[in-house]
């Protein structure tokens, strides 16, 4: 059996650009799903395929994010004296403990790829995990759990995919695909974000990776990819000849919360799936807006 990561990257640098003006103070990964920050959700996840150690890729304003994993002894007073238990368990529920939860900062925004190079010192000789907060997955398993199961049997890299419409193939690190068992995907070469007619398929990457130390190798040199940035997908696809490489069809939706169409549906999906919500939700969609 090959030794599971038990480390996690969160990288949490982004602007936000495509969710202004909410983003312009207000860290992306903060967004609400109906009541929880994407972050959140992302850490839940990680959670229970049996991360560890949290590893937080900050920038300039997401200090919120350190506030909202931190113990909040005045409200939990407050919330105990009045026996709100679901509530104190809510707000106990999204602390982390001493010593899990790490934060680095990206000083510059110079790509994914430096991201997670700007956490190299956290990850040593073990395998890792790269979680993108905003790739929000709804599953009945989590997909880094799905993923943790897979990797098992594979090793190496391995990175969740789904197909995408043909023209959206200039959003996603797509794979030239060499072999579909329609769960796990061989691929002899990945490219970044390339037009739809240069498209060697429209299988894409999503933000889940488990990834071996040895991108590193490659994230080290800050060689330069598409977009002018340093690219996660261009270093695993250097070390396509000695690492193997295989991408993961993941069970679930998954919802683009980056943007404000996927963050809209994500908040419809998760709030219908809710015992306390979901059935008031039904009724407005059915009966203010003659929907469903
Ligand atoms: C990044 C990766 C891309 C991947 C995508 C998944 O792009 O570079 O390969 O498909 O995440 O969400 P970004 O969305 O950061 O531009």
């Amino acid at each position: 059996m090959k030794k599971n990561s038990r480390t996690a990257i969160f990288p949490v640098a982004g602007l936000g650009t495509r969710f202004l003006p909410i983003t312009k103070v207000m860290p992306k990964e903060m967004l609400p799903i109906v009541d929880k920050p994407l972050i959140q959700y992302a850490i839940e996840e990680a959670k229970e395929a049996g991360i560890e150690e949290f590893i937080l890729v900050t920038g300039k304003g997401k200090s919120i994010i350190e506030d909202h994993f931190d113990d909040a002894f005045e409200l939990g007073t407050s919330l105990s004296k009045g026996r709100k238990i679901n509530e104190l368990r809510d707000v106990e529920g999204s602390t982390i403990g001493s010593g899990e939860l790490f934060y680095t900062r990206q000083v510059k925004p110079l790509g994914l790829g430096h991201a997670i190079w700007c956490a190299r010192r956290f990850v040593r000789e073990q395998p890792f995990v790269v979680i993108a907060p905003d790739d929000l997955v709804l599953s009945t398993r989590g997909c880094l759990s799905q993923m943790m199961d897979v990797y098992d049997e594979v090793g190496g890299n391995l990175v969740a995919v789904e197909n995408v419409p043909k023209n959206q193939t200039h959003k996603y690190g797509i794979l030239d695909v060499t072999s579909d068992d329609g769960k796990i995907v061989g691929a002899k070469a990945l490219i970044e974000k390339p037009l739809p007619a240069e498209a060697p398929s429209t299988l894409s990457i999503i933000g889940r990776y488990i990834l071996h130390p040895e991108v590193f190798t490659y994230l080290e040199s800050h060689e330069v990819g598409k977009g002018g940035e340093i690219q996660l997908t261009d270093a695993i696809a250097k070390t396509m000849d000695r690492v193997p490489f295989h991408g993961f069809r993941f069970k679930g939706e998954r919802f683009d919360c980056g943007s404000k169409i996927g963050f809209l549906a994500a908040n419809i999906a998760y709030a219908l799936k809710r015992n306390d919500l979901g059935g008031n939700v039904r009724e407005i969609l059915k009966e203010k807006y003659n929907l469903g």
